[in-house]
């Protein structure tokens, strides 16, 4: 998945004259930090440099898992046309840009950002976009009440890491009461992130919501550790960021895991396909995870007809 354009140029706009060289070896501490998990309380864009890096090497990769997310969303709810959003930890904007390239109805943005960097870097890249009215905060949304109003789509991407485990109950519970109708969770695609959103989805079940994606189902998780629920998403890199990061190869997979849930149930049903299709000369094998809460590996071999050529058509985390 490709940055849509207009976003590329206003990145590429705000890192132009940065000395690439300068950024990568924070890049490379970011990067370090995600893979380690290493949550030390201290918000991510705490310097100029630290937002540039993040511009250039994460950007690319939590659009690419959102967008992903928000896909999912509007696959199992066709119906769901989102005016007002509330986004939170927005980081530099990147659900915002997610949502209004999939729901282009948008008219009323409200994002909370906790670092005054990324919320200047944000409010640059956002005024490329055409939604009519986008406010943003610098609030602590572990403490602060940060919108009084109830929105359509409220979203938490790559947030639930940093809040400490304390409040992040409360956090759900407060950002629930204000989903109109759908709210989406996006964590790193490690099995920390993955208990996170297990946390997440236990709590919401239990307050009323419709699980839409990724389970087709509401029972307990059918995974047990070592495994875990995660999907990926190819990320072409940029020059710049291929420069950054000191690498050639031209692409990134950033494994994600993620939850929607709504006050309104999904209106597609299916199994999710809950790891790489693999694909063999006369037969594929999907892992599935099933609407009767079950998952497990199912072989659809060339004699299957049409369920074949869906099953050829398969992609990690489609439904099936
Ligand atoms: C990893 S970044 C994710 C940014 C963006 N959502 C994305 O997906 O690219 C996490 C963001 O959450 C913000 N954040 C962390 N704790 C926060 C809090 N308590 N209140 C508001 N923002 C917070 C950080 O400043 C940072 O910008």
């Amino acid at each position: 998945m490709d940055l849509p354009p207009r976003l590329r140029r206003a990145v590429d706009d705000v890192l132009e004259g940065t000395a690439l060289s300068d950024l990568a070896a924070t890049a490379e501490a970011l990067s370090q930090r995600y893979r380690a998990e290493r949550h030390d309380a201290k918000l991510h864009a705490i310097s100029d440099r630290d937002a540039l890096a993040y511009l250039a090497v994460r950007l690319p990769a939590t659009y690419a898992a959102v967008r992903a997310s928000f896909d999912a969303v509007a696959e199992a709810r066709p119906d769901f046309a989102p005016t007002t959003t509330l986004d939170i930890g927005a980081g530099p904007g990147t659900a915002l840009w997610a949502a209004s390239e999939c729901w282009p109805g948008l008219a009323d943005a409200v994002l909370v950002e906790a670092s005054p960097k990324f919320r200047a870097y944000g409010e640059r890249l956002a005024a490329g976009l055409d939604i009519p009215h986008v406010t943003w905060r610098v609030a602590d949304a572990a403490g602060d009440a940060v919108d009084d109003g109830p929105r359509d789509l409220v979203s938490l991407a790559y947030v639930l890491n940093e809040l400490p485990p304390a409040v992040r109950h409360s956090v759900l519970q407060r950002l629930w009461a204000q989903t109109a109708d759908t709210l989406v969770i996006v964590e790193p695609g490690t099995p920390a992130g993955w208990q996170r959103v297990l946390a997440a989805r236990s709590q919401l079940i239990e307050a009323g919501a419709h699980v839409i994606a990724p389970c087709p189902h509401a029972h307990a998780c059918p995974l047990q550790p070592p495994d875990w629920c995660h999907f990926a998403q190819r990320v072409a890199r940029s020059r710049v960021h291929r420069h950054t990061k000191r690498t050639d190869v031209p692409w990134e997979d950033e494994k994600f895991s993620y939850l929607a849930v709504s006050k309104k149930p999904g209106t597609r049903a299916g199994a999710r396909v809950i790891a790489r299709p693999r694909k063999a000369g006369g037969h594929t094998t999907l892992k599935l995870c099933r609407p009767d809460g079950s998952a497990s590996d199912q072989v659809v071999s060339r004699r299957d007809g049409a369920q074949y050529k869906r099953a050829r058509n398969a992609d990690w985390g489609s439904l099936f």
